[in-house]
């Protein structure tokens, strides 16, 4: 009985989940469709497999005129959404510190992990707040807050900065019916953090499991002595958007496995 509660749960809502199609994005667009949610997924490649039920719009989203194909596509598809999970983002640049990075890498960042949601929020907003309800989650990362400056500098900066738009949001349109909620993953075992890796540990010239070992030590360690499955970030999304979280909005919740050092 309690597992046909939860599978409606979402039952009638629209959800769009940019980056749908891999890691966190994948995992969290399963959990909201298997909550009952039609749920449409963004990536620049078709999925490797499709989806059951998902509809797939083709974009990059660092375009501005790809983001405006995408939120129209979805107003005339689906009247908008009801839940938005800006999911979208990467830590693509050089590492090596200040000097390795340009101006490019510094717009890139920007435009992935910061003007994507800016751009897609803004797109959307109008409708749901017409409708005075929605959820909006940005995936952030702990390292908008915990910058590590040989391998993260420009992304954690552009982390930072959607941490602080995403409270600036919720502060304004959060008595008018809508949530706005950050999300702070710490490390997850997806194919972006394996490339990641492999990136890190080819450069310095160690075993993968060596340099899995050495990102712990550098993040201060992590407790809970493993990364996370891309699910249980989903989970905690999915109860996020759920009803159940109604009194939810302006925070922004590390699931991190104990990384944080601070209370
Ligand atoms: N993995 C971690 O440990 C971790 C930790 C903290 C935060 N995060 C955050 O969690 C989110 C998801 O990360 P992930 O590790 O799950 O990434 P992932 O496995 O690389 O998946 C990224 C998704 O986004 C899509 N994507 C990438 N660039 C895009 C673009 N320019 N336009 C449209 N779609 C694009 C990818 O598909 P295409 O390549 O086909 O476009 C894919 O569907 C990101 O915001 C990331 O910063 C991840």
């Amino acid at each position: 009985m309690e597992q046909h509660i939860q599978d409606t749960e979402l039952k009638g809502k629209i959800a769009l989940v940019t980056g749908g199609t891999k890691g966190i994005g994948k995992a969290i667009a399963n959990k909201l469709a298997q909550a009952g949610a039609q749920v449409i997924i963004t990536a620049r490649n078709s999925p490797a497999e499709i989806n059951s039920g998902h509809h797939f719009i083709a974009a990059d989203l660092s375009k501005a005129e790809d983001v405006s194909r995408v939120a129209k596509e979805v107003a005339d598809q689906f009247g908008g959404v009801d839940i938005l999970i800006n999911n979208m983002g990467a830590n693509t640049f050089p590492g090596g510190g200040f000097a390795t990075l340009s101006d490019e890498d510094w717009d890139q960042a920007l435009q992935i992990n910061l003007l994507s949601s800016v751009r897609l929020d803004r797109a959307l907003l109008p409708e749901m707040l017409k409708k005075k309800r929605g959820v909006i989650i940005h995936i952030s990362s702990t390292s908008g807050q915990f910058p590590i400056w040989e391998s993260t500098m420009a992304y954690s900066a552009a982390k930072a900065a959607l941490n602080a738009y995403s409270k600036s949001l919720a502060t304004e349109v959060s008595s008018q019916g809508l949530r706005v909620i950050t999300v702070s993953p710490g490390l997850n075992k997806t194919e972006a953090m394996t490339t990641f890796l492999e990136d890190l540990a080819k450069k310095a010239g160690i075993t993968l499991e060596e340099m899995t070992n050495n990102l712990f030590a550098r993040v201060g360690g992590v407790p809970i002595g493993r990364m996370a499955d891309p699910e249980e970030t989903a989970e905690l999304v999915r109860f996020l958007v759920s009803p159940k979280a109604s009194y939810i909005t302006g925070a922004n919740y590390a699931i991190d496995g104990g990384n944080f050092p601070i209370v």
